[in-house]
């Protein structure tokens, strides 16, 4: 704690820094005795260093910034990848190599203001806050980015993952990776497909502040002294400085057709994604095994909210209460549009049902016409145990077990079944999300094999 304080201290004697600085809102600090930009370095990843795990087959690429990294850095992933240039073209240079000091901050230091959330969710200290009527966690999306959405620039090649969450996103991310990628498995060896395939919502942060003027730089210097505040509060109750992994800004870089990744309801999604005809691939699943998954994937993510039970999770599942809001507004804001030719709306159980009618649909949709050896290999890697046993496509191996607090001893990859509500819902709970269906969906043509 003692260490925090006197960095925290450290960064805000910026005001002696040249003004050019400041009108970025980059804030520069020393961090024993080395000089960092906080909006590229963050002094928590610092203090966590030492405890980075290194592995003895790890390489790195060290160097001093303008020396020449970007070129080295891509002759030694040509090395390490049998000299395959197809390779490269899985993602941008600066997605293929992380950059380790700062990629591992997670955005988790302004979620101290839970004052009005259930005692439980005060726990994590996520703030839930609503956006347009919507639910979200600001751990995950944060406000700004909502409001910048607008100034999304989507291409007309691109393609888009959209969702509910826990709908079986990373299933069908995955397929579309192949799908774009002629089905070489090879390609998906570079990066989790978390990292692959941009979550642009959770991406799109860019330190934005501008200080144009005396009222401003007053506003965003109480601002971060309240921060400070918050997070010597956080210190002391925690024992603990809050640390994270800080989001990908990149997508912008990455080359066409860029696959990315969103939660977002319709009327958030970037009005340009339409505009440009970029295509959407909507998968939705039955909102029974939907509330289950997600329950559990509350428990799985430390940046979420925690529950004490599963009836008190039910009651805010019932009521919107959730990152991303209603299941069935979201549902239904691209059922209604599923008829749009850049919008291909699939179910979860459909997939299971027929997994690689799945993949050729997807394939067929994206404008690939794959031999059916291809289609298999989609298929097979796509499977449920082929996911859960590759550590690029199961996302435990982002958030390992026993060394991310607040994670329980649960996968990601945790059943991929249809119909484990049954082991979660009581009659009560059953028939009151019976009625909601009948309410909300009868007459819209959707409905869900449970
Ligand atoms: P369960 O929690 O019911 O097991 P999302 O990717 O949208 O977060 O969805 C996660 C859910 O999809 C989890 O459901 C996960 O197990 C399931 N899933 C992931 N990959 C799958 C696959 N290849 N086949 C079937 N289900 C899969």
């Amino acid at each position: 704690m003692d260490r925090f304080i006197d960095t925290e201290l450290a960064r805000l004697t910026t005001e002696n820094m040249a003004e050019e600085m400041a009108q970025t809102g980059t804030k520069m600090y020393q961090f024993k005795g080395v000089w960092f930009a906080d909006t590229n370095v963050q002094e928590e990843v610092l203090l966590r260093m030492p405890e980075w795990e290194a592995r003895s087959d790890d390489v790195y690429v060290v160097s001093y910034p303008k020396a020449g990294t970007t070129w080295v850095q891509e002759i030694m992933f040509l090395a390490m990848n049998n000299a395959d240039v197809e390779r490269t073209k899985t993602g941008h240079t600066m997605l293929r190599i992380p950059y380790m000091e700062a990629n591992i901050k997670r955005p988790n230091v302004a979620r101290l203001t839970t004052e009005n959330m259930a005692e439980e969710m005060a726990q994590t200290g996520t703030k839930m806050y609503q956006f347009d009527g919507v639910w979200f966690a600001d751990t995950n999306v944060q406000e700004e980015v909502l409001l910048r959405m607008p100034e999304w620039e989507a291409r007309s090649e691109d393609v888009y993952i959209v969702s509910y969450p826990k709908a079986g996103t990373t299933w069908a991310q995955e397929i579309m990776f192949l799908a774009m990628n002629n089905a070489d498995v090879e390609r998906t060896k570079t990066g989790h497909t978390m990292l692959r395939i941009p979550y642009i919502e959770a991406n799109i942060k860019k330190p934005n502040f501008r200080y144009s003027s005396p009222q401003k730089i007053l506003l965003m210097l109480w601002y971060m002294l309240k921060m400070m505040f918050r997070m010597l509060w956080f210190c002391m109750k925690e024992g603990k400085v809050p640390v994270g992994i800080s989001p990908l800004s990149m997508s912008k870089i990455l080359p066409s057709p860029r696959l990315l990744k969103s939660h977002l309801p319709f009327q958030l999604l970037p009005p340009d994604i339409m505009k440009k005809k970029a295509k959407i691939i909507y998968v939705a699943r039955n909102p029974k095994d939907l509330a289950v998954s997600f329950y559990n994937f509350h428990k799985w993510m430390p940046m979420l909210p925690k529950y004490s039970s599963w009836d008190k999770y039910f009651d805010d599942f019932m009521a919107g209460k959730l990152c991303y809001g209603h299941w069935y507004e979201h549902y239904l804001g691209f059922w209604n549009r599923r008829h749009e030719e850049n919008i291909l709306f699939i179910k979860y159980e459909d997939m299971k049902k027929d997994h690689k009618a799945a993949v050729t649909q997807i394939c067929e949709f994206l404008g690939y016409n794959y031999s059916e050896e291809m289609l298999d290999t989609i298929t097979e890697h796509s499977s449920f145990s082929s996911m859960k046993k590759n550590p690029m496509t199961n996302p435990d191996s982002l958030f390992p077990k026993g060394k991310t607090p607040g994670k329980e001893d649960i996968s990601f990859m945790r059943k991929g079944k249809v119909g484990d509500w049954r082991n979660y819902f009581t009659d009560e709970q059953n028939k009151a999300l019976d009625e909601t269906c009948k309410e909300k969906l009868e007459g819209t043509g959707l409905q869900f094999d449970f």
